[in-house]
């Protein structure tokens, strides 16, 4: 057959569509150019927030027509989505034809032979990491690989440990083969996936040892890693940040709140005063350290002076970029049975907030690189101005330059000359 898969929510999800494009390719199936020449329309899907998961269903439905033209036509849907809802995707009449939760991506070929007798594969297996398996990587120039998967923090807000399982560790040597051969066919900058990469541990390598062992590979040009978690973030790892140039000088650590009770109620283990220490040391350690977090407004009891909090610390810490979001309600996880939820109409407007504060921080700070020399990984021609070069900075800024489509692949020295609130424009 072949398959297309449609990709929603976060990197390990883009990872995870890589290892079933293996899985596929190896028992025979075909990758399909585009979604009207497929036979099976894979959507990889999220649980994070009810948004994506309403998206999701509404992109299937439209794809449902399919049907009536091509009598062969299947829709499979993997992931978060799957994983929590299970047959009901089937029963809800929307097209579903298969459902395979994420321990269950080795089934897929036998689930599509035996459609007739089966239709969905979504047992639990704390155990599974895909051993063996090499995802098929999209992009040519930048890769991501997953170290660990699941997650054991249960913040009361997230849906990710009922549906992802249990922490569990990749091999280092399975691990450092994948950077290894990714780096050696010119992927020069990988990003290391977890859910918390900071708690990685596989027979007494912390994620500190991993990422000196990853640096010692020749080919490899960046390191990058998300996402960490403030509780974890230890000294070692700030150290190996500082003191390796290959590991890129940005990290993704979100705060979540800037309210102490908040943070308490969301069972985050860590208050606002030692996440300010944790900004402080890495950048004394680093002083051009890029620091970005997510931020969530509305989680229920949250007053009106909790959310001032949030935003003082916003306007206080200067992250370089903030994704920001509104609380949204997941059954099943212990913060929806709790009985004082924000009203809707003040979700939204703490949310709007948030984002404008954000914006105009992270304007500034792009704005500031305006005349500098900065050097980025030239990944690929800009998508909007095709002569272009797109890249990132050392700090994960997004920057289009004017080069040489030889240089893709390799570090550049560009001149900022103008910025967005997302874009540094060089030359
Ligand atoms: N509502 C809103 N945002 C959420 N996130 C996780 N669960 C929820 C939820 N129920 C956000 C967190 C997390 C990011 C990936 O998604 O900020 O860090
Ligand atoms: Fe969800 Fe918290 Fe785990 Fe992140 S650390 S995946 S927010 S439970």
């Amino acid at each position: 057959m072949k398959f297309y898969i449609e990709t929603y929510g976060c990197q390990m999800n883009v990872s995870d569509s890589e290892l079933i494009t293996t899985i596929l390719l190896n028992a025979g199936h075909e990758q399909a150019e585009s979604i009207d020449d497929t036979d099976l329309l894979i959507f990889n899907t999220c649980s994070v927030r009810k948004h994506a998961e309403d998206r999701v269903l509404g992109r299937i439905s439209n794809e449902k027509s399919r049907k009536n033209t091509k009598r062969s036509f299947l829709i499979a849907v993997v992931g978060c989505m799957a994983q929590r809802m299970g047959e009901t995707l089937i029963e809800k009449g929307i097209g579903v034809d298969l459902v395979i939760g994420v321990d269950q991506y080795n089934s897929i070929p036998d689930l599509i032979e035996n459609r007739s007798t089966s239709k969905a594969a979504t047992a639990v297996d704390s155990d599974q990491i895909y051993h063996q398996l090499v995802p098929t990587h999209k992009s040519s120039k930048c890769g991501f690989v997953t170290i660990m998967r699941g997650c054991d923090n249960f913040c009361t807000y997230c849906i990710v440990p009922y549906v992802r399982g249990r922490e569990r560790s990749r091999p280092v040597d399975e691990i450092v083969n994948e950077v290894r051969s990714l780096a050696q066919g010119g992927v020069g900058e990988i990003t290391l996936l977890g859910q918390n990469v900071n708690s990685y541990n596989y027979q007494g390598v912390s994620f500190a040892g991993l990422l000196m062992i990853l640096s010692q590979i020749p080919e490899l040009i960046r390191l990058r890693f998300v996402t960490s978690h403030p509780k974890d973030l230890s000294d070692a790892l700030i150290d190996v940040m500082a003191s390796h140039t290959k590991i890129c000088k940005h990290i993704h650590l979100p705060m979540q709140s800037g309210d102490d009770q908040i943070l308490a109620a969301m069972n985050r283990k860590y208050t606002i005063k030692h996440y300010r220490g944790l900004v402080e040391k890495l950048r004394n350690a680093m002083p051009n350290i890029g620091i970005t977090t997510d931020i969530i407004a509305g989680f229920p009891g949250e007053t009106d002076a909790g959310f001032a909090n949030t935003l003082k610390q916003i306007e206080e810490i200067r992250f370089d970029y903030a994704f920001c979001f509104k609380y949204s309600n997941r059954e099943g996880t212990s913060a929806a049975d709790l009985k004082n939820q924000v009203p809707e109409q003040i979700r939204l407007s703490r949310l709007q907030a948030m984002i404008d504060l954000q914006r105009d921080v992270t304007l500034e700070k792009f704005r500031a690189q305006i005349g500098k020399t900065v050097e980025i990984y030239a990944e690929d021609f800009s998508k909007k101005e095709s002569h272009k070069l797109s890249g990132k900075t050392d700090d994960y800024k997004i920057a289009v330059a004017t080069g040489d489509p030889q240089q893709i692949g390799s570090l550049i020295k560009v001149k900022v000359i103008d910025a967005t609130a997302g874009t540094l424009i060089c030359e």
